[in-house]
């Protein structure tokens, strides 16, 4: 199995899951809808963690429509097969993704996996002809806007730890050109940054995040307890605003023949 930094086991990570979502869904669900995913499609989501998305995209396709709703640990999205929808233990990396999918989709999993462009071959592999992708990633370029020093080398420190960890943080801007490599037609990259002012429920996000990972941020010695402490204080003091990551979304088309 892959190793991944934070596994469902890790405390509140249902709530980190679901605040992810609320934050992200919207960016995601416009995207989808442009595509035109639609009733009847065939569709199968990648990395679901809470299953949000596949929910969402369940009341697009309709009855006749199926979703395929997967994660490495299904134990989030179990809950959705009462609703109909297909749920299974799927490890992006190596296990069957099934076939003739009009759709796949995935969101901020990519990042943790080494064989990342790999992963996208895999989708082209299990599309029909003429389906569609589309992943949404973090690009951390716009944490580096931030003007406060501390958390500036907070920043600095988190992302060069996480690169030691084998996660690309900056796989956002790359996923145009893997596309592209790969065959896929009419793609097409794009995102937004949300920054978020402390206290907010954003930035309650990004500090649960980082007080999972505070254990081996800190042992690495790469980010300072003072710098970590004071980004801790600034992502809950209001009239502070909070950079964020990049979350770019790429969407490709598989030729027809
Ligand atoms: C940051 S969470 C994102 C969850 C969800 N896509 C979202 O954006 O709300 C990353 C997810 O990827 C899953 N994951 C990690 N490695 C994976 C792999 N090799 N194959 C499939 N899923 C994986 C994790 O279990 C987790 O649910």
């Amino acid at each position: 199995m892959t190793e991944y930094i934070l596994p469902h086991v890790v405390a509140h990570e249902e709530e980190r899951l679901a605040r992810l979502a609320r934050m992200l869904d919207p960016q995601l669900r416009l995207r989808l809808q442009q595509l035109g995913v639609g009733p009847g499609w065939k569709c199968l989501e990648l990395g679901a963690g809470n299953g949000s998305i596949s929910e969402w995209l369940a009341g697009q396709v309709g009855p006749e429509g199926e979703v395929v709703v997967s994660d490495i640990d299904t134990k989030f999205i179990d809950r959705l097969a009462d609703a109909g929808l297909d749920v299974r233990r799927i490890d992006a990396t190596r296990d069957p993704l099934g076939e003739g999918y009009d759709l796949i989709c995935g969101r901020a999993f990519l990042h943790h996996i080494p064989q990342r462009r790999d992963v996208l071959a895999r989708i082209r592999d299990a599309l029909r002809p003429g389906g569609f992708v589309l992943v949404e990633e973090p690009d951390f370029h716009s944490v580096f806007a931030e003007e406060n020093l501390a958390m500036r080398a907070f920043w600095e420190g988190f992302v060069a730890w996480a690169a030691n960890q084998s996660i690309d943080y900056f796989v956002g801007r790359r996923l145009g050109l893997w596309l592209t490599e790969l065959g896929f037609e009419a793609v097409d990259l794009r995102g937004e940054t949300i920054l978020s002012e402390g206290g907010s429920a954003i930035s309650a996000f990004w500090k649960l995040t980082f007080e999972e990972l505070s254990g081996p941020i800190l042992a690495s010695g790469m980010v300072a307890q003072a710098d970590f402490d004071e980004a801790m204080r600034l992502f809950d003091t209001p009239g502070h605003w909070n950079w964020q990551c990049s979350f770019l979304i790429a969407a490709g088309q598989k030729p027809a023949s």
